[in-house]
Formats: structure tokens, C-alpha cells, sequence
């Protein structure tokens, strides 16, 4: 078996001294569309945070592409998109581009298809600031893909982007997917989580199902999805209690 692209073993996070996210032990394959699905508060933006070696990794290991998480190494080959910002709202949208693109040496028509991609290039020369909520999610996906990484951090990428958008950046992380790509995507859009390869169902800083989302599914006898991952949550609540 190939060396998984994310491995963490008993992985416990905290924040401000507060364990928040407590034995996480998980696998991803490369070439995976993951999802981390649970309510809000649940640890998901955490997790992400510690996978970009972001907060402290209170105890057990966490591993990406063979290096430590927050190994210097990875950073060319991740890209990040932050629950907010992670944008320069001075900059216009092509200058944010030009400074990633000079940070990792990635060739100008990089920053022309990325922008191209997100539909930024007619609005590419105004500044970040006066962007719409939706605009600035795009400029801010732009950003992560732009050197072509391995691995895809995303947290709630398509918040603020409409049915249209958002099918069509689904098809295209199904594409890179499919050509090796790894993506980590929080969620909590069913729609979303449905188009996973395997899903993360997070309850108060655990995982209390791993599984694809068909199984998920089949498991819970439910109807769809959504009844699934909230009797998940609800037998959590009830065994917590
Ligand atoms: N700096 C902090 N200090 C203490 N608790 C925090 C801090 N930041 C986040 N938290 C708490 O950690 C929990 C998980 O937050 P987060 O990972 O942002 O959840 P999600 O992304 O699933 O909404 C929440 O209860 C949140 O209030
Ligand atoms: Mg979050």
C-alpha cells in the first residue's frame, strides 16, 4: 500500500490550554476527496489548522506527504484556504496572485488560468476590498491553487458562492482527484458532503464515523445523508449525556 498523503495517530489539539480535539486518528490516500463534516464548534477549522502547522500539536503525531505537519518542506506543497481571510484586502486580486506566484516561482500564466478558473479575470484589477463575500472566497481559492499542490486544504470553500459556482468547482476538485490531487474539504452542506470519497462525521472534537458517504448511509439505515450524519450526531449527544 502507498504511503498515505495525511496520517495522524492519537492526535490531541488544544486551544488556549482547552483540549478541543481529542484522539484523532486518521488516514487519506492520495488522489481522495475527504470530508470533515460536523456541526459548528465541532474542531474542524482546528484540525485544518494544525494539518498547516498552525496551534500546537499537544500530543501524537500527525504526518503529510512523509513530513512532520508544519515541516518547512510542505509548504510548497500544500495549498490552504483559511475559514476567513488568507487574502490582502489592499492588494487587487491579480497583485495577491503575483505574490504568491513570486513566493513560490510559479510561472505568470499560472496566475492568469487560477483567476480564469475562479471567473475573478474580468473583476481581476479591483481592489480585494471592495469584493463581494462570494468574490473574496474566490480570490482566496485562487490563492491556494495557484502553485498546483499536492495537497488541498480547504475550509468551507464554497461559502458564499452560488449553485452554478459551486457545481463547477466540484466537478474540477473531482478532476484533480482523479489526476492524484489530495483534497481535505470541510463542510456542512450536505450537498457537498455528499460528492466525498469518504467522510469524517466530527462531534465535539471526535470523529464518531469514518466511512464513504453511501456507507454512511446504508449503516444508518436513513434516507439520505443528512438523516445519517444527524442520527450520528444525535447517538453522540445521547452517549455524552
Ligand atoms: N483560541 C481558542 N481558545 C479556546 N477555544 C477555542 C479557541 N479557538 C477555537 N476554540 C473552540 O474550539 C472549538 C472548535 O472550533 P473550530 O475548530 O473553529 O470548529 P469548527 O471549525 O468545526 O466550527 C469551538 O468550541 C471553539 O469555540
Ligand atoms: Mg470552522
Amino acid at each position: 500500500m502507498t504511503t498515505p498523503v495525511f496520517r495522524s495517530n492519537n492526535v490531541e489539539l488544544r486551544r488556549g490550554g482547552v483540549p478541543i480535539v481529542r484522539n484523532l486518528s486518521l488516514q487519506i490516500p492520495a488522489g481522495c476527496i475527504f470530508g470533515l463534516v460536523g456541526p459548528s464548534g465541532s474542531g474542524k477549522t482546528t484540525i485544518m489548522r494544525a494539518m498547516m502547522g498552525l496551534g500546537a500539536i499537544h500530543s501524537g503525531d500527525m504526518m503529510l506527504l512523509g513530513q512532520k505537519a508544519g515541516h518547512q518542506s510542505l509548504r510548497r506543497r500544500i495549498g490552504y484556504l483559511p475559514q476567513n481571510g488568507g487574502v490582502w484586502p489592499d492588494l487587487t486580486s491579480r497583485e495577491c496572485l503575483q505574490f504568491m506566484a513570486s513566493i513560490y516561482r510559479t510561472s505568470s500564466h499560472r496566475v492568469d488560468s487560477s483567476l480564469d478558473l475562479m471567473e475573478l479575470t474580468p473583476i481581476a484589477d479591483r481592489t480585494v476590498a471592495t469584493l463581494s463575500g462570494g468574490e473574496v472566497r474566490r480570490v482566496g481559492l485562487a490563492m491556494a491553487i495557484l502553485h498546483e499542490p499536492d495537497l488541498l486544504v480547504l475550509d468551507e470553500p464554497t461559502i458564499g458562492l452560488d449553485p452554478r459556482l459551486r457545481r463547477k468547482l466540484w466537478d474540477t476538485f473531482a478532476t484533480w482527484a482523479e489526476s492524484g490531487t489530495t483534497l481535505v474539504v470541510s463542510t456542512h452542506v450536505m450537498d457537498e458532503a455528499r460528492l466525498c470519497d469518504r467522510i469524517a462525521v466530527i462531534s465535539e472534537g471526535k470523529v464518531v464515523a469514518l466511512d464513504s458517504p453511501g456507507e454512511l448511509v446504508r449503516r444508518q439505515s436513513a434516507v439520505d445523508l443528512e438523516e445519517a450524519i444527524l442520527r450520528l450526531l444525535e447517538a453522540e449527544a445521547t452517549n455524552v449525556s
